[in-house]
């Protein structure tokens, strides 16, 4: 045929984003009904109703369209928005349960088999959510000096650190391998001109927005910290910000070293994933019990502890996650700058940023999480 499609083009590559968004609504729309269709978790994202619609402050959808949520990457190009975020990852490499073939699962062209694959596609994503919302920061996955995965990335680097990485033992390791890294940092400082405020973080969270301003907003603290109003847990050990100054980081060794201490006096018994959280609680519970009242408040605060200024944020502020099952569901703030992917979500992370990638609208992605939070997928 000698029909050419030319003429045709600019009208196709008009409407193949209507096209998507219209093939993502027309999946299945309530999650109740599927799982009564199967017991197996779903293999493809369902959209259900996005909630706190018509709440003040919280995004609001029309399908995946953001219709109030400013996109976010047009004000970030601050040069004090230079941030580290350090995370732990290690692939185990004497766990065969890793490289066994796990019911396949594909996301955008990308089919992920073996385990190990999996834990890398997050660490890859976590990297690409922060070159994208904070192009001028950059990773450090402190790792098993043995881990052998690969890393080719221009924003991220691996930095080996001694220790026992063992599944077991990860939290314990964690606060070691966050102490290590502040030492070196501190051995080096004279060299540096200046030094990059630090984020420690999980690395199943997506940063859709500029941390930086935490730093900015609150010009006094040494070491940040995040609450929720949760009677046993209120402090999140996935997330602690640390001012790059020789004060700030000598005073978050002071911290970190009496946490470390408390996981190992008290501690050890814990689920694995508990302990260094409720040892940091701990040593923040007993040098100042005051802030115990301030946890169920939703405002910031700061306190010192041994000589430490600490500031205490909200998580309900900047940090959201999807919720377990369709309780209650307020809809997610506007100014979220962390998307917290826990456990069962984390399948909704590589969706979200193959989503991005394919839209380059950081704003209907969120749209895109809102709508597929309630559901546990397959990963
Ligand atoms: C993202 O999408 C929203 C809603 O469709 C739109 O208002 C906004 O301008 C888009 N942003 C970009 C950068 O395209
Ligand atoms: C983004 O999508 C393109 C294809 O549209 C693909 O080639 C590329 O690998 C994707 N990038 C990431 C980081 O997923």
């Amino acid at each position: 045929m000698a029909v050419s499609i030319r003429p045709l083009l600019p009208l196709l590559l008009f409407l193949i984003p209507f096209f998507y968004s219209v093939s993502v609504l027309h999946q299945k729309w309530n999650p109740e009904d599927t799982k009564k269709l199967s017991p197996k978790r779903p293999d493809q994202l369902i959209l259900g109703p996005a909630a706190g619609q018509g709440l003040p402050n919280r995004l609001q959808c029309q399908g995946v369209r953001a219709m109030n949520k400013i996109d976010p990457s047009t004000k970030n190009s601050h040069s004090g928005d230079q941030i580290s975020f350090v995370t732990v990852f290690t692939i185990y490499k004497s766990d065969p349960t890793n490289e066994k073939i796990l019911d396949k699962v594909t996301v955008g062209e990308i089919l992920y088999s073996a385990k190990s694959e999996r834990s890398l596609a997050i660490l890859n994503t976590y990297i690409n959510f922060i070159q994208v919302s904070m192009p001028s920061s950059n990773v450090v996955v402190l790792t098993d000096p043995d881990s052998t995965f690969l890393l080719d990335r221009n924003n991220a680097i691996k930095l080996p650190i001694e220790g026992d990485y063992s599944r077991s033992n990860l939290m314990l390791q964690r606060i070691k391998s966050y102490i290590a890294y502040l030492k070196r940092i501190q051995e080096s400082y004279e060299m540096e001109k200046s030094n990059k405020n630090i984020i420690f973080s999980d690395s199943d969270i997506a940063v859709v927005d500029n941390l930086g301003d935490i730093f900015q907003k609150h010009p006094d603290f040494h070491m940040a910290l995040t609450f929720r109003n949760n009677k046993n847990q209120p402090l999140n050990s996935g997330f602690i910000a640390v001012r790059g100054t020789q004060d700030g980081i000598s005073k978050a060794i002071v911290i970190l070293e009496e946490v470390l201490d408390v996981y190992m006096s008290k501690y050890m018994g814990a689920s694995r994933m508990l302990g260094d959280q409720l040892a940091l609680y701990w040593v923040i519970k007993s040098h100042l019990p005051s802030a115990m009242q301030q946890f169920n408040r939703h405002e910031s605060f700061t306190g010192k502890v041994k000589g430490v200024s600490v500031l205490f944020l909200p998580c309900a502020i900047y940090n959201w996650t999807p919720p377990e099952g369709a309780g209650q569901f307020h809809g997610m703030p506007l100014n979220v700058k962390i998307v917290h992917f826990k456990g069962s979500r984390k399948r909704l992370m590589l969706e979200s940023w193959n989503f991005y990638n394919s839209t380059s609208n950081i704003s209907n992605m969120l749209c895109l999480i809102l709508c597929s939070g309630r559901t546990k997928y397959d990963f």
